[in-house]
């Protein structure tokens, strides 16, 4: 695990869970329910990735693969002014992609190695949400095993990316909460399965009161298990 770099959330508390910040060299996953703040802390990172190093960034860019169409140039531009970047130059250093279906998600990340190569201030790759289209378009038990296996090669190839590039991939997975999921295994939810089978990092997203949020650290190799509250802001995600 030497060279691993951080990039921080904006908020301490999360950077603490996540033993600094968002990772490169792994892939890190946001699952949780609906409005639970995905969006929200890729949107974060993909602005604070591009801030210099001392202030928990890496001076590079970010490409933003985008399933569901909720990205937001509007949020990006407010996200950048309130920590004194110009909105402007943090837009256009944001490569943001739309993804239609999931021949279309799996063609784009087999591009990226290409772009990247050309391109190595790129220092973090989003896919949000990495499962959308794999769900809608291969419903059904007899689907799954395809299903799986496709998801599976994908994940992977974005793991390889993380390595060879020493950069940071976050992907979002919705998962809808049951009441006894805190008390059973969270990794496997009644609205489909945490990305448990491949390398990475798994973070839990769960509402609370007004605009707090808690994390939870799942299963982490290196990492503490642990809970910590952040904020959804109008300035962006903050303690
Ligand atoms: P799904 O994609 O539906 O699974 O949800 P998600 O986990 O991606 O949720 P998302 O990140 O979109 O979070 C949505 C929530 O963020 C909203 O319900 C608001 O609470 C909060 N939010 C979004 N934009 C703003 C904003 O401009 N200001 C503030 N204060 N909160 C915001
Ligand atoms: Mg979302």
């Amino acid at each position: 695990r030497a060279n691993v770099k951080k990039i921080t959330t904006g908020s301490q508390a999360l950077d603490g869970l996540l033993g600094g910040g968002i990772e490169t060299r792994t892939m890190t996953e946001l699952f949780g329910e609906f409005g639970s703040g995905k969006t929200q802390i890729c949107h974060q990172v993909s602005v604070n990735v591009q801030l210099p190093p001392e202030k928990g960034g890496l001076s590079g860019k970010a490409l933003y693969i985008d399933t569901e169409g909720t990205f937001r140039t509007e949020r990006i531009k407010a996200m950048a002014s309130a920590i004194g970047l110009d909105p402007k130059e943090v837009l256009q250093n944001i490569m943001s992609i739309r993804a239609i279906n999931t021949d279309h998600q799996i063609a784009i990340v087999e591009e990226l190695q290409d772009i990247i190569a050309r391109d190595e201030s790129i220092k973090l790759i989003v896919v949000d949400s990495v499962t959308s289209h794999f769900r809608a378009e291969y419903s059904g038990r007899e689907n799954l095993a395809v299903r799986q296996q496709k998801l599976n090669r994908h994940l992977h190839q974005l793991v390889r990316l993380a390595e060879i590039y020493d950069l940071a991939v976050i992907v979002t997975n919705q998962v809808m909460a049951r009441p006894d999921m805190f008390y059973g295994d969270p990794t496997v939810a009644v609205g489909g399965h945490t990305l448990y089978h491949v390398p990475g990092i798994r973070v839990q997203i769960k509402k609370s009161r007004g605009n707090r949020r808690i994390a939870r650290m799942v299963d982490a190799p290196h990492l503490p298990e642990g809970e910590v509250v952040f904020s959804i802001t109008n300035t962006g995600i903050r303690d």
